[in-house]
């Protein structure tokens, strides 16, 4: 079956969500800048936290009434100062997505300590750094939820994805051990792990032939790649009030793939 990519939503279809505070990670692009559309078309205010200043630029540009932050989420100082700017622009924070991650695509045996060291310092460092600076707001008003975009490679391997695999699913298990942690303070932590969507990540690795998009399409039961609005939609559900009772999952959006055990 080839299920069609259905278009965003325009419409406010959680209203609980109107005037929420969500800072995203890594939102000047791809799945993050989906992401913080598809919130502030649900009248959030809306902070992207980004180390492509240029980037970052553009996507600010785009999304009327966003506020930005340039920085790195491996950087606790930076990390502090996004904090800080969701404070005076907004005065807290509700919502946060750690959606910054980078690929790492490579044969173990060619994977240097640098390398090793750079996904883990983004892909989980920078999570952790972000779950911290959002649980030390969102403790004392008693509510929140964080939502780590985790990845199929979190819940299933694939060759020559040490780093990704493992910091994918160590973001994962984040999610879980941090929402029972802080349930007791009103906070829902969630992972998402989306299968392949069309970014610019994906976009590079199919450029340099380290994977073959119409290949990975056959591979998935819906038979196409996901798109980042899906992925985007996914997340607005997941940190509305319709979700109220849903926190420490790893949530699977994938077209099928990780169900997936034939040939
Ligand atoms: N695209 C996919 O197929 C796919 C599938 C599963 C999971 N994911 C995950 O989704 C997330 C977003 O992926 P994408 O495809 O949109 O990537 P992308 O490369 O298109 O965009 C990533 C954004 O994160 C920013 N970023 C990178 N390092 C950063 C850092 N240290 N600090 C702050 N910002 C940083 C980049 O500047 C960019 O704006 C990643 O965590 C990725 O692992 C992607």
């Amino acid at each position: 079956m080839n299920s069609e990519a259905a278009p965003h939503t325009t419409e406010v279809i959680y209203p609980d969500l109107t005037q929420k505070r969500v800072l995203i990670t890594g939102g000047a692009a791809g799945i993050g800048y989906a992401i913080a559309e598809a919130f502030a078309k649900q009248g959030c205010r809306i902070a992207l936290f980004d180390v492509d200043e240029a980037g970052l630029e553009r996507a600010l540009n785009s999304l009327r009434g966003a506020v930005g932050k340039h920085g790195s989420v491996t950087d606790p100082d930076a990390v502090n100062a996004a904090f800080a700017l969701m404070d005076e622009a907004f005065g807290g924070v509700d919502i946060v997505v750690n959606n910054a991650g980078i690929s790492m695509n490579k044969p173990t045996l060619e994977l240097s300590l640098q390398e090793w060291q750079k996904a883990l310092d983004i892909n989980l460092t920078g999570v952790f750094l972000c779950c911290q600076a959002a649980a030390r707001r969102m403790v004392p008003q008693r509510s929140g939820v964080i939502l780590n975009i985790s990845s199929i490679y979190g819940v299933v391997a694939a060759p020559n994805r040490l780093a990704y695999c493992a910091t994918k699913s160590a973001v994962a298990m984040m999610a879980k051990e941090l929402a029972i942690e802080w349930a007791e303070h009103g906070i829902r932590v969630n992972a998402l792990a989306p299968g392949y969507a069309r970014t610019a990540l994906v976009e590079q690795l199919v450029e340099a032939q380290r994977i073959d998009d119409r290949a990975l399409a056959k591979r998935t039961p819906l038979g196409r790649l996901a798109t980042a609005e899906e992925i985007a939609d996914l997340a607005v559900f997941l940190a509305s009030d319709k979700a109220r009772y849903i926190t420490g999952q790893v949530v699977g959006i994938d077209g099928g793939w990780t169900a997936y055990g034939y040939i």
